[in-house]
C-alpha cells in the first residue's frame, strides 16, 4: 500500500473515494464550504448533516475529481482522544469495503490533538478495521486491500507524514499479530510459530534464535517441559533481539510473551463452549511480542530490546504432566502442580527467570494467563501487575499512559504480600494456583517469584480475543498489547531524549 500526502485542493484529489471526518461543531459551516467544492447538489445534503457519533453519509459530487466524498460524523470535539479517533474512523471502513475503493483518501479531521497523533490514530481506526483473515477462505467475497491511501492536510506535512507512517506500520504490526492468532490450531505448532518470527526477523532486521527441545532441556526449563509433556509437538523458545548501534539503553528492556499455541487444559481439561473453543488465542501475548518486534524495527527505535517467547501446546496426552506433581523449574524452585490448566505461568516462570541474565532495566511480560482478567476487568481492558519497589507507582503511570494513547486500556490490580500466602506448598516452594479468589493477582504473584528485577505483568485474556468483533477489531484475534508495547518503548525513547539523561 502506497501512502501519500496531498496538500493541494481537496476538489483535485482524485480518489475513489474522500473521506470527510465531521466534528459536531463544524456543522454545518464546514460541510457547506465543501459543498462549494463538489457542485451545487451537495449543499442541501451537507446541510443535514449534523457529525453526529456514528452519523455517516455517502455522496456523489458532481464536480472535483474524486469518485465519492464519505462524510463522517465524529462526535463533540470537546475531549477528544485517539482511541475516539480510531473507534469514529474505523465506521469509513465498511464503505470502502461497500465501493470497493482502492484509493482512499483521508481528509484528516481538525482538533486539540497533537497533528501528529490525529494522522496516526486517524490511519490506525480505518487500516485495522479494514482487517481481513481469508487464509482458509476456499471463495473470494471480492474484497481487495487499498492501493493507495492519501492523507490530505493543512497542517504541518512533516508532522503528518511522520504519524501517518507510523499509523501504518503499527496497524500493520497489529495484522500481523491477528494473523498469527487466527492461524488454525491445526498448524499452529510451536515450531510454525518459530518460522513465522524468522521470517519477519528476516524481511524487518532484527535479529532471532530458535531453541529446540534439547537445547531447552539442557538450559533446564522444568516448566515449559512440564507442560510440553503431554504434547506430540516439541516446545520452542525463541529469543528476539533488536540491538541498533544508537541504542540510548544499556541494560535492555525484556518482552516476555506466552506462547501456548493451543491450551486444552491438559489433564484439567477445559469444557468446550465459550472456554477451550477459542484456546488458539493463548499465544496472543507471543504474537503482541512478535509483532512488536516488527514495528520497533521498522520505526528503527533507538532502544535495546530482547523478546523471549516460550512455545508449546497444552494437551492431555499419556506422558502429560498431572495434578501432583513437583516441577523443579530454571531458577531450581519446586512448584506444585494442582491444575494443569494453570500452565501459562509455567512457562512464563522459566523465561522471567532466564531474562535475569540480561540485566535488563525492565521486563514486560505479557499474557493471556487468566479467566478471573475477563471477570474483573472485561472485555477491553487488560490488568497490569507490578513488583513493588519504589517505582512500581512510576512504571505504572507509564504503562497506563501508554495505554491510554494506543487505545489498548490497561488497570492496574493490587499487589499485596497477602496474595503471596495463598501459594503456599506443603510439598514444594509453592504451587501453581492459588484460592478460588483474586486469581488474576495471584497469578502475577506466582510470576513474581521469579522475577528479580523491575516488572511488569500485563494479562489479556478478555481483550487478546473477540467472538463477535466491535469497532476497528473484527471477530478474532484482536492484536491487543502491540500497539502498547509500541507505544511504552516509543515513549520510553521520547522521555530519553527529552530528559537527555544518561541511560
Ligand atoms: N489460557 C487460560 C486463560 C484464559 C482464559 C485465556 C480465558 C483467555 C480467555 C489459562 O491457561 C487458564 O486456563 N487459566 C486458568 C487458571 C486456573 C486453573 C487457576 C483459569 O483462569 O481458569
Ligand atoms: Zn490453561
Ligand atoms: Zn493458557
Amino acid at each position: 500500500m502506497k501512502l501519500q500526502i496531498h496538500v493541494n485542493a481537496l476538489q483535485t484529489i482524485g480518489a475513489d473515494l474522500l473521506i470527510m471526518p465531521l466534528f459536531e461543531e463544524e456543522c454545518p459551516e464546514k460541510p457547506k464550504k465543501w459543498a462549494k467544492k463538489f457542485g451545487n447538489i451537495l449543499e442541501a445534503v451537507t446541510k443535514d448533516f449534523l457529525g453526529k457519533k456514528g452519523e455517516i453519509q455517502l455522496l456523489y459530487p458532481s464536480e472535483g475529481k474524486s469518485k465519492r466524498l464519505l462524510l463522517v460524523g465524529m462526535g463533540s470535539a470537546k475531549f477528544v482522544t485517539m482511541e475516539h479517533l480510531r473507534k469514529s474512523l474505523s465506521t469509513a471502513a465498511s464503505w470502502v469495503t461497500k465501493v470497493r475503493a482502492s484509493k482512499v483518501t483521508l481528509a484528516l479531521p481538525e482538533c486539540e490533538l497533537e497533528t501528529q497523533d490525529i494522522a496516526q490514530a486517524c490511519i490506525e481506526g480505518l487500516l485495522l478495521a479494514l482487517y481481513r483473515f481469508d487464509r482458509y477462505k476456499t471463495t473470494s467475497d471480492g474484497t481487495k486491500p487499498i492501493k493507495q491511501l492519501g492523507v490530505w492536510t493543512k497542517s504541518s506535512l512533516k508532522a503528518v507524514q511522520k504519524g501517518a507512517e507510523r499509523g501504518v506500520l503499527v496497524a500493520e504490526a497489529v495484522c500481523r499479530a491477528r494473523d498469527l492468532v487466527n492461524l488454525s490450531p491445526n498448524e499452529k505448532t510451536p515450531e510454525m510459530l518459530a518460522t513465522e518470527a524468522r521470517a519477519d526477523a528476516k524481511k524487518w532486521g532484527f535479529e532471532i534464535e530458535v531453541w529446540d527441545k534439547a537445547r531447552i532441556a539442557s538450559e533446564k526449563f522444568g516448566g515449559l517441559l512440564a507442560v510440553n509433556l503431554g504434547s506430540p509437538e516439541p516446545p520452542t523458545f525463541m529469543i528476539l533481539k533488536w540491538q541498533p548501534d544508537n541504542a540510548l539503553n544499556e541494560k535492555p528492556v525484556v518482552l516476555v510473551g506466552k506462547g501456548v499455541v493451543y491450551d486444552t487444559g491438559g489433564l484439567s481439561l477445559k469444557p468446550t463452549k465459550d472456554s477451550m473453543d477459542h484456546m488458539k488465542c493463548d499465544m496472543s501475548g507471543a504474537a503482541a511480542v512478535i509483532a512488536t518486534f516488527q514495528a520497533i524495527a521498522r520505526l528503527n527505535l533507538p532502544l535495546n530490546v530482547i523478546g523471549l517467547v516460550p512455545a508449546t501446546d497444552n494437551r492431555p496426552g499419556g506422558n502429560a504432566y498431572v495434578p501432583g506433581d513437583v516441577i523443579r523449574m530454571h531458577n531450581g524452585m519446586t512448584v506444585e502442580v494442582l491444575n494443569t490448566d494453570a500452565e501459562g505461568r509455567m512457562i512464563l516462570a522459566d523465561a522471567l527467570s532466564w531474562a535475569q541474565q540480561y540485566a535488563p532495566e525492565l521486563v514486560i511480560d505479557i499474557a493471556t494467563l487468566t479467566g478471573a482478567q475477563v471477570v474483573a476487568l472485561g472485555n477491553f481492558v487488560a490488568g497490569v501487575m507490578t513488583n513493588e519497589d519504589e517505582n512500581a507507582g512510576e512504571r505504572l503511570k507509564n504503562v497506563q499512559e501508554a495505554g491510554f494513547r494506543s487505545g489498548d486500556w490497561v488497570h492496574p490490580l493490587p499487589m499485596f504480600e497477602e496474595y503471596k500466602d495463598l501459594l503456599k506448598s506443603q510439598v514444594a516452594d509453592v504451587k501453581n494456583i492459588g484460592g478460588p479468589a483474586a486469581g488474576t493477582i495471584t497469578a502475577g504473584k506466582f510470576l513474581e517469584h521469579f522475577t528479580a528485577y523491575p516488572w511488569v505483568h500485563v494479562d489479556i485474556a478478555g481483550p487478546a480475543w473477540n467472538g463477535s468483533g466491535r469497532h476497528y477489531q473484527p471477530a478474532g484475534g484482536t492484536g491487543f498489547g502491540v500497539k502498547l508495547l509500541v507505544e511504552f518503548l516509543r515513549m520510553r525513547v521520547e522521555n530519553a531524549l527529552n530528559t537527555k539523561e544518561d541511560v
